[in-house]
């Protein structure tokens, strides 16, 4: 017979390796950059004046009536059936190419399909290459998988085709390369066409698939055309997308397109997660994109976002010390700030906070963290004013560090 004892100890928490040491101070950088009173140019948080409030109110009605036997349903892991069909024809519509029936997968927002995809290809030690700086919710989500996540060197156009050909060569051969070709997420920076075509290709030859996030490929304040990696190479690209900054990330729904043998992975791996996305918001969703209601939406969100990226660039103009540089995003919701070396941006941060200005600093966006001196700026939900009063305070913040490190 055991007997039971009334003492009890506290848990020991044996952590799985890979949980151990994650953040590595990332979060605390990131708690640091909450804007609490401070004129946020932090976060990458959509303007709410582009949530469809009206078109919502309408179509929750009728989720909750006669929608209802779909709407609050659970719904299959791949996603509804209607969504997918509609998201398709979507893709088709702006990219010239359509996936298949079963090359498409619904998830639970962007990073879930990245989650997916890393959970399906990478093994504890693997090598995911990524542009340096990249998305650091990216970064987290694959080297959570334990993976390497090494920079490729990349320019003012995008990734480095010759270099990367060099790094799929070395050994062992990277499972993944990771890219943001439109309006990256942290710099604003997109792609040339001729860069496109040479990544695919490059990849191609060397049998690497490439993961395109298109998170913010909708954001463009022009005309321009931007080829999708997945549109130049359906055979070797997946592409990750987002409802987040087009329709509104409340409804955390997100995509994965790619081959059909991939997608049917991550359906078996979604159904480890949370077996399916939330019906709700699929069903949403679908109404919002058939209704034709997000072409609508995106003008008017492109045309907003433009004015506050104009109004950034002027502030920035204006305010910035000398030796300072950015860039002059032409889509999506980011510039990218390069103050001179020696300034350490984490370490503003708190006096940044004191003069009621709020950033996010640029070192948990380089995979080796060794880049002290970027910060990034988000203007999609700041009015222009708290733009230009923002960036001279942090300007002020800027002068002070500069000066200190140039005496
Ligand atoms: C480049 C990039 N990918 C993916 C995401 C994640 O989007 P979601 O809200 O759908 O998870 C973000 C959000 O900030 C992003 O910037």
């Amino acid at each position: 017979m055991t007997t039971m004892t009334t003492q009890s100890a506290p848990p020991v928490w044996r952590f799985a390796r890979r949980v151990e040491g994650a953040g590595d101070g990332v979060g605390a950088i990131l708690a640091l950059a909450d804007p609490g009173d401070a004129i946020a140019l932090s976060g990458g948080f959509p303007a709410p004046e582009t949530f469809p409030t009206e078109v919502l109110g309408d179509l929750l009605g009728q989720a909750v009536g006669r929608g209802a036997p779909v709407a609050l349903q659970y719904t299959a892991t791949e996603g509804l059936l209607a969504l997918r069909a509609t998201l398709r024809r979507w893709i088709r519509w702006g990219q010239g190419v359509e996936p298949p029936e079963d090359g498409l997968i619904v998830t639970s927002g962007g990073v879930e399909a990245l989650s997916l995809l890393a959970r399906c290809l990478v093994d504890p030690g693997d090598r995911v290459l990524v542009e340096s700086p990249t998305y650091l919710g990216a970064i987290d989500v694959f080297s959570g998988m334990e993976g390497r996540v090494e920079a490729v060197p990349t320019d003012g156009e995008g990734v480095d085709p010759d270099a990367l050909d060099a790094a799929l060569a070395t050994r062992p051969t990277p499972k993944l390369l990771y890219v943001i070709p439109d309006f990256q997420n942290p710099t604003g920076r997109w792609w040339s066409t001729e860069r496109r075509r040479a990544v695919v290709s490059v990849c191609r030859h060397r049998g690497v698939p490439v993961a395109e996030d298109v998170a913010y490929r909708e954001l463009a304040f022009d005309p321009e055309d931007r080829p999708s990696l997945w549109s130049l190479g359906p055979d070797v690209v997946v592409q990750v997308g987002t409802f987040s900054k087009i329709f509104f990330p409340g409804v955390r729904l997100g995509w994965a397109a790619g081959d059909p043998a991939l997608v049917a992975a991550m359906t078996v791996a979604k159904q480890g997660s949370d077996q399916c996305a939330g019906g709700l918001g699929q069903w949403l969703a679908e109404r919002y994109l058939a209704g034709g209601h997000l072409e609508a939406g995106l003008r008017a969100a492109r045309s907003l976002y433009a004015e506050r990226a104009s109004a950034l660039g002027s502030a920035l103009a204006r305010h910035l010390p000398q030796g300072c540089t950015w860039t002059r995003p032409e889509g999506g919701f980011f510039a990218w700030v390069s103050a001179p070396a020696g300034v350490d941006t984490a370490a503003l941060v708190p006096e940044a906070h004191r003069q009621g200005v709020a950033y996010v600093p640029g070192v948990p966006f380089f995979p080796g963290r060794n880049e002290t001196r970027h910060l990034r700026l988000s203007y999609s939900r700041a009015t222009a004013e708290q733009i230009d009063e923002g960036v001279r305070r942090l300007g002020r913040v800027l002068a002070q560090a500069t000066e200190e490190v140039q005496r």
